[in-house]
């Protein structure tokens, strides 16, 4: 059976400040942390034997996820001491691995038809298969050169305007052959991308690309997390279509007043009062309570945040635990875990609030 490897060693910090006390994998996308849905599209393609490569906040993903019998798969958890780089975390896993494997980067969304990648890769006899996607402006990725069968004839860090010859770009989903690890040196930091793949398409080894316009995201950054929520919701991805406007967990309260346009998500446990305006696309999570009169609109909020009365959020993302005072207006706020602004205060548009103990960095 074919087993995948899923890279979850990564700090996040062009995410932060909502990575600030979370790692990426945990982030919830529509209520649910973004592993999750990594691994239904595994499971879907009778992919259930899955290695978690970790490093960064790997607690977390442990006490949710557990063995993975509750999400009908089997997981093992693999810790790095210091992290790896993408193919060092493979080497690192090699004693779990039995045959040919999936590797997907843990940050990507996308409904990957796996049995279909698995086919192709098997067809062409390949060593390694890539997943490319196309992208508006190769400018600022690896792009991958392929000939008319597919197979990489060249890869191309940033390419400049005039040299780029196709948009296709490494998607972070690879069917690897297993015999690939004896050439990654083991306890060395060592990327897949810039180092592995360039040396085996230098000895003449069959690396092939497997194109898809099937919808792909990479939600590295918080621009993209935004996105995403309105991807999801606007219908973009096949198996993510919602047929009604609000669709709401248990326990919830919402008062029959409450309006708005678009399509909202509200989790469990939720109470949204009399007066509100939910404009979509607008994710609400778990245990949130949102007072009078309060206006939110193309929104991401996380668990356990409450926002007071006559407030308005515009394209912001509230991660847990936040307390909104009465009356604030926020727009484009990313806000961490946390976060209690004072009553009568002001946010600038665009402000990053980090929680405490949890610097800014430049990625
Ligand atoms: P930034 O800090 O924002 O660049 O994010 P990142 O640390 O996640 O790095 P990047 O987006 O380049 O990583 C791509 C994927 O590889 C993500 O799923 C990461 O979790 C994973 N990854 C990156 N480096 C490592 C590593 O050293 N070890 C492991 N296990 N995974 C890694």
């Amino acid at each position: 059976m074919t087993q995948a490897v899923i890279l979850v060693g990564g700090q996040g910090t062009r995410l932060r400040p909502l990575t600030c006390n979370l790692p990426k994998p945990m982030v919830p996308v529509l209520t649910l942390p973004f592993l999750e849905h990594v691994i239904r599209n595994l499971k879907e393609h009778k992919i259930t034997d899955i290695i978690l490569a970790q490093h960064y906040l790997a607690e977390s993903i442990h006490t949710y996820f557990g063995d993975g019998s509750k999400f009908g798969v089997k997981l093992t958890y693999v810790m790095e001491e210091s992290p790896r780089g993408t193919a060092g975390a493979i080497k690192n896993v090699e004693q779990y691995l039995k045959g040919t494997f999936f590797v997907l980067n843990g940050d990507i969304f996308a409904n990957r038809n796996f049995t279909d990648m698995l086919k192709t890769h098997r067809k062409n006899k390949a060593k390694a298969t890539i997943a490319l996607t196309p992208v508006e402006d190769p400018t600022i990725y690896g792009v991958v050169e392929t000939a008319a069968d597919n197979r990489v004839k060249r890869f191309l860090e940033k390419p400049k305007k005039e040299e780029v010859t196709t948009n296709y770009i490494n998607a972070g989903t690879y069917i690897l052959s297993r015999d690939i690890l004896a050439k990654i040196q083991a306890g060395a930091k060592v990327s897949i991308e810039r180092e592995t793949f360039p040396q085996l398409l230098a000895e003449g080894a069959p690396v092939y690309g497997y194109p898809s316009t099937d919808y792909w995201m990479d939600t590295g950054t918080t621009e993209k997390y935004m996105q995403l929520h309105r991807d999801l919701l606007a219908g973009k991805c096949e198996g993510y279509r919602f047929a009604d406007d609000l669709m709401a967990g248990v326990k919830i309260k919402i008062h029959n007043s409450v309006v708005g346009t678009g399509k909202v998500i509200v989790g469990n446990n939720c109470f949204i009062a009399a007066g509100v305006v939910l404009n979509g696309p607008v994710v609400i999570g778990n245990n949130c309570a949102i007072s009078t009169d309060t206006v939110i609109s193309d929104t991401v909020i996380w668990d356990n945040t409450e926002v007071g009365s006559s407030a308005n959020l515009r394209s912001c993302v509230i991660a847990n635990d936040c307390l909104i005072p009465d009356n604030m207006s926020l727009n484009g706020v990313i806000m961490g875990d946390h976060i209690k602004p004072k009553p009568g205060g002001k946010i600038a548009a665009g402000a990053r609030l980090f929680p405490a103990g949890c610097e800014e960095t430049t990625p």
